[in-house]
């Protein structure tokens, strides 16, 4: 369900086409992220001086903030080659052998999805990790033994949106861990402007800011929503993008000034008008808006918290009082009273 949504920061097939083009290949090009940023450049160059590999990294945060992205980027500055791959692809143990095995000195290997590893492969990443080092059975039964082979010292980055789900062991070997958060609308608005230079489209400053703040602070959907607005414009308006083609683009598309698609506010309405305001449990939430637990959890609820329209409690999430006046329903007083202990 949620890949139909327009607001889905999950990647889609259009994005696909435009994603070579669009996305920053250099930390400077890189907009937003200031601390991350600050801190990759300052590891980068240590290691570069240092004549080392860098450190395995962990990226972790909602989809579409950029973290393939910054991957690529670490690569690009590191001056090595990146391989991309993903939890979910590697089944077995061989076939992380295969790709360790196959990098060169300094090589940068992406997980994508790194919670998602089967067990007996992060038994393999252990080693691979921290020693350079792979441990490998040769035989059955008795006769078996285990020799262990060397690998070249490279860079493991791996990518999750959750990072609760994983094991603390592996979370430990990573040496640099960075969280990416969501963008303000000023760095989003940066992003389109860039994105339409790129892709030779007429925005003015009033209508980039307009797609930026209905944007949910990702930059996926930033540019998702450009090419929509751009469409609009040239069908509906001169072709160029405007604050009026803006609004009229993202009207017609049900996404609200705040970025709230019909989904976000079926999912409020049901939680004021059905449980009062909550709490409400997650599965709960999930039912109503017809998608699972853990992607409403990473992917819905980090932009409504952030907005201050929800909060997590132990019982589950209640509704706050802007997300009452968002909606216009009156704030009940026992909200305006609670809420404050949240
Ligand atoms: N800091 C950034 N500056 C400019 N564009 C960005 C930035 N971060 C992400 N993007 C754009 O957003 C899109 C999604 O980024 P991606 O790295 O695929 O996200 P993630 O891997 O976290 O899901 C990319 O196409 C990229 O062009
Ligand atoms: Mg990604």
């Amino acid at each position: 369900m949620q890949d139909d949504r327009l607001i889905s920061s999950s990647l889609q097939e259009e994005d696909a086409k435009n994603e070579y083009s669009i996305r920053p290949h250099f930390l400077s090009e890189y907009i937003g992220q200031e601390s991350v940023k600050e801190h990759m450049q300052i590891y980068i160059a240590a290691a570069k001086a240092r004549g080392e590999s860098l450190d395995h990294a962990l990226l972790y945060g909602p989809p579409g903030l950029g973290k393939t992205t910054l991957a690529g980027i670490i690569a690009n500055e590191m001056g090595v080659s990146l391989r991309v791959t993903s939890g979910p692809a590697i089944t077995h143990a061989g076939d992380l052998a295969a790709l360790l095995t196959n990098l060169s000195p300094g090589d940068v290997l992406f997980i994508d999805e790194i919670h998602r590893l089967n067990p007996n492969v992060e038994e393999v990443l252990y080693p691979a990790m921290e020693d350079f080092a792979l441990d490998i059975i040769i035989g059955k039964g008795p006769g078996a033994r285990s020799i262990r082979l060397d690998l070249p010292r490279f860079t493991l980055i791996g990518a999750t949106t959750r990072l609760g789900m994983l094991s603390s062991p592996l979370r430990d070997r990573f040496g640099i861990k960075e969280q990416l958060e969501l963008y303000s609308p000023e760095s989003l608005k940066e992003i389109v402007t860039r994105s339409a230079e790129i892709l030779h489209i007429d925005i003015d400053e009033e209508g980039a800011l307009e797609i930026a703040s209905r944007s949910r602070g990702t930059p996926r959907i930033a540019n998702r929503l450009l090419r929509r607005v751009r469409d609009y414009s040239q069908v509906r308006g001169n072709g160029v993008i405007d604050l009026e083609t803006a609004q009229g683009a993202l009207g017609m598309l049900k996404i609200d000034e705040l970025g709230l698609d019909a989904v976000d506010r079926k999912m409020l309405t049901a939680m004021i008008e059905t449980f009062r305001g909550g709490p409400v449990g997650l599965d709960t939430i999930a039912a109503y808006t017809g998608e699972d637990a853990g992607t409403v959890e990473d992917v819905y609820e980090p932009y409504l918290l952030k907005l201050g329209f929800i909060a997590r409690t132990t019982r589950g999430r209640v509704v706050l009082p802007d997300a009452y006046r968002h909606l216009d329903y009156p704030v009940p007083v026992t909200v305006q009273q609670e809420r404050l202990e949240v």
